[in-house]
């Protein structure tokens, strides 16, 4: 797809930059991105006329994780439609291949078309007991497979209020990344108090945790972390979108239930569409 072609490259000079000129303060182009992620929502007729309805963007990287039955139909509608999406699994498995009932590996994935996978999503730490090691071996079976991974961070409401965000973060961060040496990830800080609650974080308070997220990423992998999209997750809907997009550390966000409905989602890709366009 052009889109993935385009940032494909995007990916690639970044990394060359980041290598050549490890040490230089250099402003780099980070890509914006709006992810909808369905969970275990829509059927088939469903995604038809979401597809039907959605305008998208091209100022924007706009990207849809259905569920795992839905990904080969939803690669035929986004042809069909011409527009520019991209399409993302929400989970991916650690192995190649194997006796892994129910499960779907990365070339699975990529099959499909899939370019991207949500990895680490807190509902999946939560019921299925992902811990960081696990989430560490599925983002090196992605960028294995080719898949860009969408790697889910945040805290819960306890850890919040024991002011423990940045320990947490951190811990997810440091796990997440291990052995990893490329920039070719996208990290989403999704505070698990925020998730499907309707109180999403503030837009200050986002911005702020996200330049922590940052100034780790640049602990880790110097200039590189500068090129790194970190996106927003937790209730962010069609009223909160312009709000995000207007700070600076913010490139996009991970949307699960405003995503479900295709006017609302175009809001939402608009409010980002502006954003860049202003910047
Ligand atoms: P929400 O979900 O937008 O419904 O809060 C976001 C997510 O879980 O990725």
């Amino acid at each position: 797809m052009e889109q993935s072609i385009e940032s494909y490259i995007k990916n690639l000079v970044r990394d060359v930059i980041g290598q050549n000129l490890g040490g230089l303060e250099l402003q780099c182009d980070r890509q914006t991105y709006v992810i909808a992620n369905w969970k275990m929502n829509k059927d088939l007729n469903e995604t038809a006329e979401f597809f039907q309805k959605i305008n998208s963007s091209h100022d924007v990287s706009v990207v849809i994780c259905p569920p795992t039955q839905l990904l080969y139909p939803t690669q035929l509608f986004i042809k069909q439609s011409g527009k520019p999406i991209g399409l993302g699994g929400q989970n991916v498995h650690w192995a190649d291949k194997g006796a892994y009932t129910g499960e779907t590996s990365g070339s699975m994935l990529t099959d499909v078309g899939c370019e991207y996978v949500i990895i680490g999503h807190s509902e999946r730490r939560q019921y299925s007991f992902e811990d960081d090691e696990l989430v560490n071996k599925k983002v090196q079976q992605a960028l294995k497979s080719g898949l860009t991974p969408i790697i889910c961070i945040g805290e819960t409401l306890g850890q919040k209020s024991a002011m423990q965000t940045e320990q947490v973060l951190y811990k997810q961060i440091i796990g997440a990344l291990k052995d990893i040496d490329t920039a070719h990830f996208i990290l989403a800080y999704e505070p698990v108090w925020a998730i499907g609650t309707g109180q999403s974080a503030t837009a200050e308070l986002a911005q702020e945790t996200h330049a922590y997220i940052r100034s780790i990423l640049r602990q880790l992998m110097g200039q590189k972390a500068e090129g790194i999209s970190i996106l927003y997750g937790g209730s962010a809907n069609e009223r909160n979108a312009a709000e995000y997009s207007a700070m600076p550390d913010i490139d996009g966000v991970l949307v699960g239930g405003a995503s479900l409905n295709a006017h609302v989602f175009d809001v939402i890709i608009n409010a980002f569409a502006k954003g860049e366009q202003n910047s």
